[in-house]
């Protein structure tokens, strides 16, 4: 299965990305996550990203396609989720160019508030070893700062300023959502109000791509019986 989760900062794509994997055993491609894992080990890409992450922008696109076609091409069969790529209408572009003959089988788009996004995002604290996110109000670790999977010291994001996110959310209106209208008009987009709680949004999520297993599954049978 080869999915698309699309929304705007702190929608929640991360969260749910985590469960999607494991239930279905796709690989988590988060362009965000590879970004700052460049950042950390000081790689020529971390450090052309910084300036454009640090502001709340988008890091241009030709250094971020050249980065997921290699996180793609390592996939293999396995299936994927893609997680804040692709986000200029030039990307999704160049996904389809990358996927050739292969094709993205949904586009999870998850809608909030911008009042919403603004306190998930000021709120968030994520582990910089292990990757776990939480929310001081709504996702705590059982203790204070601590993560509950490695015991690491959980974090702020450099980015989750409330003048940053402000920033991050008009590049989402201005250059993202556009993508949501390019994968409408290819019919693949399912929309989720991810205003609900955390709880709400993965059993739609799961209901949804649970169905479209069991519809592949029937088309192969099919197939074969044809
Ligand atoms: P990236 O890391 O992709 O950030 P983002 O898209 O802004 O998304 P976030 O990670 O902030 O939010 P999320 O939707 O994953 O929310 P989460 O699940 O954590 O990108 C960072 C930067 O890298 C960009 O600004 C850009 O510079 C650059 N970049 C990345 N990809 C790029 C690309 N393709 N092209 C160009 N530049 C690129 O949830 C947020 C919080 O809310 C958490 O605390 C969580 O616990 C809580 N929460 C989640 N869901 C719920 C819920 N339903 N109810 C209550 N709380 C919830």
């Amino acid at each position: 299965m080869r999915v698309i989760l699309l929304g705007a900062p702190g929608a929640g794509k991360g969260t749910h990305c985590k469960k999607i994997v494991e239930r279905y055993g796709l690989t988590h491609l988060s362009s965000g996550d590879i970004l700052r894992q460049n950042r950390a080990e000081n790689t020529e890409l971390g450090r052309k990203a910084q300036s454009y992450m640090d502001s709340g922008g988008l890091v241009p696109d030709e250094l971020i396609v050249k980065m997921m076609a290699e996180a793609i091409g390592k996939t293999g069969k396995k299936g994927f989720v893609l997680d804040g790529f692709p986000r200029t209408v030039e990307q999704a572009l160049e996904l389809d160019n990358i996927l050739a003959n292969e094709k993205i089988d949904i586009v999870l788009n998850l809608e909030v508030n911008d009042e919403i996004i603004v306190r998930r995002i000021t709120g968030r604290r994520s582990c910089p070893a292990c990757g776990a996110v939480y929310h001081i109000e709504t996702m705590k670790p059982k203790v204070d700062e601590v993560c509950d999977k490695c015991g690491g010291k959980l974090m702020q994001r450099p980015d989750d300023t409330e003048n940053v996110v402000k920033n991050r959310i008009e590049h989402y209106y201005a250059q993202t959502a556009p993508v949501v209208d390019y994968y409408r008009t290819k019919k693949l987009v399912f929309d989720i109000d991810a205003n609900k709680g955390p709880n709400d949004v993965i059993s739609l999520i799961f209901k949804k791509l649970d169905n479209l297993k069991r519809k592949q599954k029937k088309q192969v049978v099919n197939n074969i019986s044809l």
